[in-house]
C-alpha cells in the first residue's frame, strides 16, 4: 500500500545534525553563542532592530504581553479562529482576551469589528497572521489611530510580508512585538519546541533579553517578575541552519500552492484560499472550504491524502471560556469557517510524486 501523504515532514539534513551534535559536544548547552547567532540571524532576516530566541510560540506571545505591561483588568482584543494559545496567552496574565471575528475573504482579524470592540481598557491589539496570510495592514493603522500597541501572532509566518509605507515588510516588524513558533510544523523549526520575540522598538529591545532570563540584567539583579523562558543551545544551532533555507522552502510552498490554486480553478463548491494584495503568504497552512467537509475528507482519505479540519473549534467555544462573557456570542465568519474548514499538506517536505497526487485530487474534486 502507498504511503499516506503526511501534514507535515520535518527537515532533518546532516548539516543540521552535524551541528546539533558538535554543539551538544561543545558542552555549552545554554546561554551560549548559538543564541546570540540566531538572535542576529534571525532579527537580520526580518530586518527587526532586535530578536531573542525563547522556549515556544507560547511563551513569545505571553512575554511580548509582559513586555507591554499588560495584566489584570486590561483587555486585549484578538480573533477567535486562531490556535488557543493565541487567546491564552492573554488569559495567563491575568488581561480579559476580547474576542473579534475576522474576514470573509482572508480570514484574519477583521479591522471593522476590532474597531467596534477598542475601548478605554483596550491595552493591545493581537493580529494573527493566519497560515502565512498577512493581517490587514488596517489593524496597524487603527493600533496607530488609537495609541494601542499591536502585537503580531507570526507563529504561521515566518517570510510573511506585506506592504507598508510602500516598502515590503516582513512579519515580525509590522506590529510593535512579533511573535513566532519553531514547532516542528512551521515554515522553519528547531529540533523541538522554540519560539523567539522580535521587535523594531529600541526601548522594547533593550528588555528583550533580561524579559526570558529571570527578569535580570547584566549585573544578575532581577530587574521585574521573570522565569526562564530561554531556548537551549542545540535547538538556536538547529535553528540557524533551517534559517538558511527558509527563503528556499517558502518559494517550494508558493509553488505548490499556485499548483493547488490552478486545480481549484473554477470550482463550483470548494472555496480556494485567496491572498491579500500587496503582500507575500508564506503557506503555512493550504486550507479550503467545503460546504460537507466530512464527505472531503472522506475523499481524501480514500485517496490517501491526510486532510484535516481546523479550529472546528474557535478559541471562545473552549471549556476553559465557559465562563467568558462572549462564550455565547456569534461571530458570523468565524462560525461559518469553523464550521467548514479544511486543511491539506502544503509543506515543502512534500516530494514531486506526492504534490501531483494532490493536484490530481484536487482536479477531481
Ligand atoms: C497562531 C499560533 N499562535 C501560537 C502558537 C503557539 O506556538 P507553540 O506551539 O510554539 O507554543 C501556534 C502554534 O501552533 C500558532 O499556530
Amino acid at each position: 500500500m502507498a504511503a499516506i501523504v503526511p501534514m507535515a515532514r520535518p527537515i532533518w539534513t546532516e548539516e543540521m545534525r552535524k551541528e546539533a551534535i558538535e554543539t551538544l559536544d561543545s558542552g555549552i548547552w545554554v546561554k551560549g553563542p548559538k543564541n546570540r547567532l540566531f538572535s542576529d540571524n534571525f532579527a537580520k532576516y526580518c530586518k527587526a532592530s532586535a530578536a531573542i530566541p525563547c522556549s515556544s510560540g507560547s511563551t513569545a506571545l505571553y512575554v511580548a504581553l509582559r513586555l507591554l505591561g499588560i495584566g489584570p483588568g486590561d483587555e486585549v482584543i484578538l480573533p477567535s479562529f486562531t490556535f488557543i494559545a493565541t487567546a491564552t496567552s492573554v488569559s495567563l496574565t491575568g488581561a480579559k482576551p476580547v474576542f473579534a471575528d475576522v474576514e470573509t475573504e482572508y480570514w484574519c482579524l477583521c479591522p471593522h469589528d476590532t474597531r467596534l470592540r477598542i475601548n478605554e481598557k483596550t491595552k493591545a491589539i493581537l493580529g494573527v497572521h493566519l497560515f502565512g496570510q498577512a493581517y490587514h495592514p488596517k489593524l496597524i493603522e487603527l493600533a496607530q489611530k488609537f495609541g494601542i500597541p499591536i502585537i503580531e501572532d507570526a507563529a504561521q509566518a515566518h517570510g510573511t510580508e506585506l506592504m507598508e509605507n510602500g516598502t515590503l515588510m516582513k512579519a515580525g516588524t509590522l506590529g510593535d512585538i512579533g511573535c513566532f513558533s519553531f514547532f516542528p510544523t512551521k515554515n522553519m523549526a528547531v529540533g523541538g519546541e522554540g519560539g523567539m520575540i522580535t521587535t523594531n522598538n529600541v526601548e522594547l529591545g533593550k528588555r528583550l533579553h533580561t524579559i526570558v532570563n529571570h527578569g535580570r540584567d547584566g549585573s544578575l539583579i532581577s530587574q521585574e517578575l521573570g522565569t526562564n523562558l530561554r531556548m537551549s543551545e542545540a535547538m538556536a544551532a538547529i535553528g540557524n541552519i533551517q534559517l538558511k533555507y527558509l527563503d528556499e522552502w517558502l518559494m517550494r510552498r508558493a509553488e505548490i500552492a499556485g499548483k493547488y490554486l490552478l486545480a481549484l480553478d473554477q470550482h463550483p463548491d470548494i472555496i480556494a484560499p485567496k491572498v491579500r494584495d500587496d503582500s507575500k503568504h508564506s503557506w503555512h497552512q493550504f486550507c479550503i472550504l467545503a460546504q460537507n467537509p466530512s464527505k472531503i475528507l472522506e475523499y481524501f482519505e480514500n485517496q490517501g491524502i491526510s486532510a484535516r479540519r481546523i479550529y472546528q473549534q474557535p478559541c471562545h467555544l473552549h471549556t476553559v471560556y465557559t465562563t467568558h462573557e462572549q462564550y455565547q456570542e456569534k461571530f458570523p465568519v468565524t462560525d461559518a469557517l469553523s464550521q467548514s474548514m479544511i486543511s491539506i499538506p502544503v509543506h515543502h517536505g512534500l516530494y514531486d510524486n506526492e504534490v501531483e497526487k494532490i493536484v490530481i485530487a484536487l482536479s477531481n474534486l
